[in-house]
This record gives structure tokens, sequence and C-alpha cells, in this order.
């Protein structure tokens, strides 16, 4: 395979695409996929999955919903650890308005522990999971964004 460039095997993969699917690998609604295939770009296009994921308008949304029925018994209305469910958890739950704290997590171990739980990070297990999000990082992007405005 030496001596083939990238672009030679991305237009190759695309030509076999479209002989062997009839018509296009499924670029026909979704804006991601044809970037990779269609483009001319000047050279092999860097993968977008290394950037971060951005949130959309309607995941914030989606994300302060969330936020003020499923985090707030715990972590309370704006975030101060101190919720009505939070009486009794020791550790308690995080106040996100800690300065401190903020500065020491990265954004990657809040979005861990928002989908997988505390006990998945070496937490405390009464910060629970939330399974219905791992399908959704936009929604864990927002909820993220969140977190971090009410330390600022
Ligand atoms: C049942 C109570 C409860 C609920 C509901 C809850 N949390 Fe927590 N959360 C905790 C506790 C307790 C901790 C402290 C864990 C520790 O320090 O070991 C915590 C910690 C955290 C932390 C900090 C982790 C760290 O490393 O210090 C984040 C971020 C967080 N929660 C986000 C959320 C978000 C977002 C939601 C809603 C989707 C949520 N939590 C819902 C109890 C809860």
């Amino acid at each position: 395979m030496s001596g083939i460039s990238n672009r030679a095997m991305v237009v190759m993969a695309a030509v076999l695409c479209s002989a062997l699917v009839g018509g296009g690998c499924g670029q026909e609604k979704e804006a991601a996929a044809p970037t990779e295939i269609a483009k001319p770009s000047p050279g092999p296009t860097t993968a977008p999955a290394a950037a971060p994921t951005k949130s959309s308008d309607a995941a914030r949304a989606e994300a302060q919903q969330i936020f003020a029925t499923r985090c707030t018994p715990c972590h309370g209305a704006t975030g101060g650890g101190d919720g009505p469910a939070s009486s009794g958890l020791t550790p308690p739950p995080r106040n996100f308005h800690d300065k401190a704290w903020q500065s020491a997590v990265t954004d990657d171990h809040i979005e861990q522990i928002i989908q997988y739980g505390g006990a998945a990070v070496g937490k405390s297990p009464a910060m629970p999971s939330n399974p219905d999000l791992m399908s959704k990082p936009e929604v864990v992007a927002a909820l993220r964004e969140y977190v971090r405005s009410l330390g600022k």
C-alpha cells in the first residue's frame, strides 16, 4: 500500500462506497458524514473526534431541566451542595461554587461522574449515575458547562 496517499485512499473508499451501497454511504441527511468524503480538503483532515463536545441551545435547555429535576435535590437549587436530600450524606454533595474544587477537576472528570456515578470514579456512591445520558454527549457537555458556570 505504500505510495498511495491518504487522499487517494479516501477517494477510493468513496468510489467503493457508492459502488457497493449504491449511492452515498448514508450521506443523504447526515450533516457530519459528507465532510470526510466529499470535501476536497488540502491534505488529510484530522478527525473532529478530538475536539471537545460543544452543546447546542437544545442540549443546554435539556441540561437545565435535568439539573433542576435530578441534581438540585442533592446539590441545591443554586448548586451550593445544600439540597433537601443532602442532609445525612457523607461526604456531602459537592458545592459547585467552590473555586478550589472547580480548578482541581477536569471537564472530563465532571462528564464521567455525571454519566457513570460517583462509585465509578472513586467518589461517593451516593452520587448517582445517569445511564440515559450516555447516548447524549451534548447534554452531558451542557451539564458540565452549567456546573462550571456555577463556579464563576
Ligand atoms: C442523591 C444525591 C445526588 C444527586 C441526585 C446528584 N448528586 Fe452529584 N454528588 C452527590 C454527592 C454525595 C457527591 C460527592 C461525592 C464525593 O465527594 O465523593 C456528588 C458529587 C458531584 C460532583 C463532583 C465530583 C467530584 O469529583 O467532586 C459533580 C460534578 C456532580 N455531583 C454532579 C451532579 C449532577 C450534574 C447531578 C444531576 C445530574 C448530580 N450530581 C446529582 C450526590 C448527588
